[in-house]
């Protein structure tokens, strides 16, 4: 089944202050099959954070359409998207983007409890993302508490809440030392092959790519190239080098 499929995404970014208008996304299609875990990889500036923030639903595309699930949801009505991004998408910061003022557990029940969901099956629900995650021992700590690698978990685990249909990561190695990054990534893969998530990650690094499955290539907004792993990380990790170096430009 078709989880995710974008058709003929451009996004302009409008000239303000004598900075000249740019055309961030120009004309991108593709499909997602649920249980896929597909990478996004390109050059700085080459639309990465554009697409997949509006594949989500946080920003609007210049023209073009987004099917999660087979709704459109470029048509949505503002209301109706919070609720419709709220119970079928989540969403993974590079800056994990947890809440200060409150603990891990309550971190991870946030988007239920902003959805009305009763506190008993949001603590269910809870005590079972802290097992998978296997970050029970931090539960009552908060944000300023915890190391970046387990602000992550607590962000990985409160992605997964809702049972979402699709999960979006946005470099969600970027700001974690190379042990922590390798226990995120495990994660990820465990949620793909366990869970049977669907799961579309922005990232500049191979090594944290070679654990898609698939890898889309963009440069000036548009696709370039498209690899698929066999399931040899290393094979699939050489493989990511090389179609750097075809791609070309600042990683
Ligand atoms: N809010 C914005 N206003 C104007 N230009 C933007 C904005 N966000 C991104 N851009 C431009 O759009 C292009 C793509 O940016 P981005 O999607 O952030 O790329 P990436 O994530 O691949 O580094 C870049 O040229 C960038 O400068
Ligand atoms: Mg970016």
């Amino acid at each position: 089944m078709k989880v995710l499929e974008c058709k003929k995404l451009m996004k302009v970014y409008d000239s303000y202050k004598g900075v000249e208008a740019v055309k961030a996304l120009n004309n991108i299609s593709f499909q997602v099959e649920e249980g896929e875990f597909v990478g996004i990889m390109g050059p700085s500036g080459s639309g990465k954070t554009t697409l997949l923030n509006i594949l989500s639903g946080i920003d609007n595309a210049t023209s073009g359409e987004v099917f999660i699930n087979t709704i459109n949801i470029i048509k949505m009505k503002r209301d109706k998207l919070a609720l419709f991004r709220r119970r079928n998408i989540g969403f993974v910061f590079q800056e994990f983007n947890l809440l200060d003022s409150l603990n891990v557990r309550e971190n991870i029940g946030f988007p239920l409890a902003v959805d009305k969901i009763k506190p008993n099956i949001i603590d269910d629900k809870v005590k079972e993302l802290l097992d998978f995650l296997d970050i029970m021992n931090i539960e009552k700590s908060y944000p300023y508490n915890i190391s970046g690698g387990q602000k992550q978990r607590v962000a990985v685990a409160r992605a997964l809440a809702s049972d979402p249909k699709i999960i979006f990561a946005d470099e969600p190695t970027g700001n974690l030392d190379s042990k922590s990054s390798m226990n995120i990534m495990r994660i990820f893969k465990k949620i793909n092959d366990e869970k049977k998530a669907t799961i579309v990650m922005v990232t500049h690094d191979p090594f944290a790519a070679s654990f898609c499955k698939r890898i889309i290539f963009i440069k000036d907004g548009a696709i370039r190239l498209e690899i698929n792993s066999d399931g040899d990380r290393k094979k699939f990790f050489d493989k990511v080098i090389e179609s750097q170096g075809v791609i070309g430009g600042e990683q």
